[in-house]
């Protein structure tokens, strides 16, 4: 199997270059028993996350992107290697890490406020505290007017806002996004794209942001990594230049262009890899 590896000649932008790591990946693997049989999902990622780093994870379909970052959750085992925050290592779900899937899954009888806070309240926080903190969170998504909406009176934009508050709400360390947007029409999701840039810098979280869509990996990220058909390895890895804040605007530039270019070529040879 041919690796392609492409690095380009740039140091990542923002304020996280020269910051402590906080998520060390090492030599991570994922096995899976199907009918008496196992099969490797995710074979050997070493992976070095800086502090408030923005990494956008690509790849084909089934090339264990969702694995892997369920491997990073703790709510799928590994079975080999190691995953540390801050120096401690893994062992299950944590504080410390929040997940956003692509499915709104909030809860249907809860108004967006008692969404945001529900972790805080299992949590035992008194309802004054928690719902300040909710508060807060809705604000910076721009949803203070609808605190007291029930999710079908939402659209599915402003139901991922919402997911991404609630995660938010712990305070975790890192956050883990698998295709948050990819329910969402074109015009929405660049709103969206623009919305979690806004919340991260305010936040300054690490985010590891699954897509399959180049140009949202290009635009949202420090580095973006390609992920091998499966098992997952790393097939490539880009430093994104830009500049923060960054424009919708930079999308059309011939950078920007070049660069999803370049991701394009490793992501279509490893996907006609994974159909062979
Ligand atoms: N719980 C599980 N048990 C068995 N096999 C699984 C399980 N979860 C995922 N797999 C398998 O692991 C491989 C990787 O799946 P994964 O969902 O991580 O891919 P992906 O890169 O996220 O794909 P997509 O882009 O389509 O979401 C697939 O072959 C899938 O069938
Ligand atoms: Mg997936």
């Amino acid at each position: 199997m041919t690796v392609i590896f492409q690095e380009q000649e740039v140091s990542p932008p923002g304020s996280c270059v020269d910051a402590p790591t906080k998520l060390q990946i090492r030599d991570l693997r994922v096995t899976f028993s199907s009918r008496g049989k196992n099969f490797v999902a995710v074979n050997g990622i070493d992976l070095e996350v800086r502090d408030g780093e923005f990494i956008a994870i690509v790849g084909p379909s089934g090339s264990g992107k969702s694995t892997f970052l369920m491997a990073l959750d703790g709510l799928t085992p590994s079975s080999g290697g190691e995953i540390a925050v801050d120096g401690k290592v893994v062992t299950g779900p944590g504080r410390d890490r929040a997940v956003v899937f692509q499915d709104s899954c909030l809860l249907p009888w809860r108004n967006v406020l008692d969404n945001v806070s529900f972790g805080l309240e299992m949590a035992g926080m008194p309802k004054g505290e928690r719902y300040e903190i909710a508060r807060e969170l809705i604000g910076l998504a721009g949803l203070t007017q609808f605190e007291t909406f029930h999710p079908k009176q939402l659209s599915g934009g402003m139901q991922q806002r919402v997911n991404i508050a609630r995660a938010l709400a712990a305070d975790p360390q890192v956050l883990l996004l698998d295709e948050p947007f990819s329910g969402l029409d074109a015009q929405t999701r660049e709103i969206m794209q623009g919305e979690l840039l806004k919340i991260w810098d305010e936040r300054k979280k690490t985010a590891i942001f699954v897509t399959h869509q180049i140009d949202e990996a290009v635009f949202l990220a420090d580095r973006v990594i390609a992920f091998s058909a499966r098992p997952a390895r790393i097939a490539g890895e880009w430093s994104i230049p830009f500049p923060r804040p960054r424009h919708l605007s930079i999308k059309q530039s011939p950078e920007h262009r070049a660069l999803e270019d370049s991701i394009w070529q490793v992501v279509r040879q490893e996907g006609a890899l994974a159909a062979a």
